[in-house]
Parts: C-alpha cells; sequence; structure tokens
C-alpha cells in the first residue's frame, strides 16, 4: 500500500485471500468496519439518479476490489452489514458453517436481486471464487492491475458497464488499476463512485478519468465512516499524514473513527443536482 502511513495502517490483508469468508468478518468487525454499510444509500441514491440520467433499469456495477461480494451482498438485498456480521460470525449464525449449499441458499433466499449484476475486480482470488459461487457476483476478474494488463478475455467481462464503485480499495488499487477498468469499459462511459479512506489522496484518479472525458467531484455530505483506528500509533500517523495534504481532520480528531470520502465521476453535466459537489 502506498502512501506516508505505510507500515502503522492495520494489516488485514491475511483475511484478504481465504477460501471463507469467516476470518475477514472477524477482523473488521474487531475495528468495526462499517464503510460498505454506510455506502449502501448513498450507492442506491446514485444508482436512482443514473437510472433516472440514462432511462436505465437493469444495471451492470464493477466493484473494484470486491473481496467477498459484501457490495453485492447488501446492494442485492435488503440484508445491511450487522445482519453479516451475525451470520458470518455468532455461534449457530446462519453463515456460521462451511457449507457451500448453506452459503448459496442463503443470499438466495433473501431475494438476491437480478436487475443489479455485479463484475468484481480483485486479485484476492479465493474471495472473488467465493462471491461467484454464491452467486454475488455474476463474473469475477482475479487481476492484479496495478502490475498486468487485462486479458482479452477480462476486458469483455467489463464491457457495457453502467457503474463502476470501489469500498476500502483506494491505496491497494491507484489510477493504474482504475485506468485499465476504465479503458475496458469506456464504450458505456460508466460513472465512478468510490470511497476514499483518509488520507488517501483521490487526485491521480480523478486525473486518470479526466483522460476519459470525465469530471469528478468530491461530495462532502457523503463523507462516511470507515472504521476505527486500530491503535495510537496508527491514530498519530494518519492525522498527521492529514495535516500534511491540508485534509479536515475534526471527525477523526472526535470520534475515533477513521472517515471516507466519496468522490463521483461521470460526464460532464451528467450526474444532477443531489450529486452537486466541489470539483477534483
Ligand atoms: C478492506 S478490503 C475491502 C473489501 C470490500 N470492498 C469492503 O469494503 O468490504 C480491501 C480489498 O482490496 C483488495 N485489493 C488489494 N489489492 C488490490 C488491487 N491491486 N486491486 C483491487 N483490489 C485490491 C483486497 O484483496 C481486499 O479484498
Amino acid at each position: 500500500m502506498r502512501g506516508n502511513i505505510q507500515g502503522n495502517k492495520h494489516d488485514f490483508t491475511a483475511a484478504y485471500n481465504r477460501r471463507w469468508p469467516h476470518a475477514y468478518f472477524r477482523a473488521h468487525l474487531a475495528l468495526d468496519y462499517v464503510i460498505s454499510d454506510r455506502a449502501k444509500p448513498v450507492f442506491e441514491r446514485i444508482f436512482a439518479e443514473y437510472r433516472r440520467v440514462r432511462n436505465k433499469t437493469s444495471l451492470k456495477i464493477i466493484d473494484v476490489g470486491c473481496s467477498y461480494g459484501i457490495n453485492a451482498a447488501l446492494l442485492r438485498t435488503d440484508l445491511d452489514l450487522d445482519d453479516l456480521y451475525a451470520a458470518y460470525l455468532k455461534s449457530g449464525g446462519s453463515l456460521s458453517g462451511r457449507q457451500e449449499l448453506e452459503h448459496r441458499a442463503f443470499f438466495r433466499d433473501r431475494g438476491l436481486r437480478d436487475d443489479i449484476q455485479f463484475v468484481g475486480v480483485d486479485p484476492s482470488f479465493r474471495a472473488v471464487r467465493y462471491a461467484q459461487t454464491l452467486g454475488l457476483l455474476e463474473v469475477g476478474v482475479t487481476a492484479d492491475l496495478e502490475t498486468r494488463d487485462l486479458s482479452v478475455k477480462e476486458r469483455c467481462a467489463l464491457e457495457d458497464a453502467d457503474i463502476l464503485i470501489s469500498t476500502g480499495c483506494v491505496g491497494y488499487a491507484t489510477e493504474r488499476t482504475f485506468a485499465r477498468v476504465y479503458d475496458a469499459s469506456a464504450t458505456s462511459r460508466p460513472w465512478v463512485v468510490a470511497f476514499v479512506m483518509h488520507p488517501f489522496s483521490y487526485d491521480d484518479i480523478a486525473a486518470a478519468l479526466r483522460g476519459f472525458g470525465l469530471e469528478t467531484k468530491h461530495l462532502d455530505q457523503f463523507r462516511q465512516r470507515q472504521r476505527r483506528f486500530s491503535t495510537l500509533v496508527e491514530r498519530r500517523a494518519i492525522l498527521k499524514a492529514m495535516s500534511k495534504l491540508g485534509m479536515e481532520d475534526r471527525l477523526e480528531r472526535t470520534t475515533g473513527y477513521i472517515y471516507a470520502s466519496c468522490y463521483v465521476s461521470a460526464p460532464p453535466g451528467e450526474a444532477g443536482l443531489p450529486l452537486s459537489g466541489d470539483p477534483c
């Protein structure tokens, strides 16, 4: 992960690429990781705006850093993140076991909506395989696009996208990944909606998207909690980095949570009034 908080930022990577998501949920609940839950109503609002502007009902969403398909699970059902934490982690919870059939049935029985299809991009191939096997993702692209280009088959999977989304992933994924994903789907001129944990900068990604003719806005009203600070050392390092970058840190200082900023990119003038914000 880039940036000057390297070495001080909490390391979740041991839980990213397991066959089952339990370790991921355990590690993230321990720090009250909530960004995917807090992002859900914002994504829904932006999806509604996109549907209105483009006059579309069915959406193809690309989730960059999709992990075990958590955004797909939240956005294709009425479940919230607490439901998932309880299902996976509570003793006797519906997903506490390791039976593929049970896991698949759990999401099917929650009426996975099929007017929102997900394609996931994440190098954690076991996590992506889990999400695909369960039907949360239509297709998974298990590539590290920081280090290589997409194959022809992977590019095809990303075509005709409506919206690219991302939570908890910028920092691992940079402008290199976003440019490669956007390039493969550019014909349909998808919007991009990303939650970016402080103090990571979105400037280089916004610049790459500008190269595809998109205008990026920082929507301060949609800033959300990501997770709690893990240690005092991490808190100090993040606050120091934020202050160096001139980022406003009142919430981090008072709540004990690290926040994530919301950025929306769309062709100029397309995203309407409810999505107005400061241009990047
Ligand atoms: C904190 S998790 C976030 C997962 C999910 N989006 C959420 O909010 O629950 C970060 C994810 O980024 C993924 N990741 C790491 N490097 C990446 C890269 N180069 N491109 C895309 N995803 C990457 C990890 O495998 C992991 O699944």
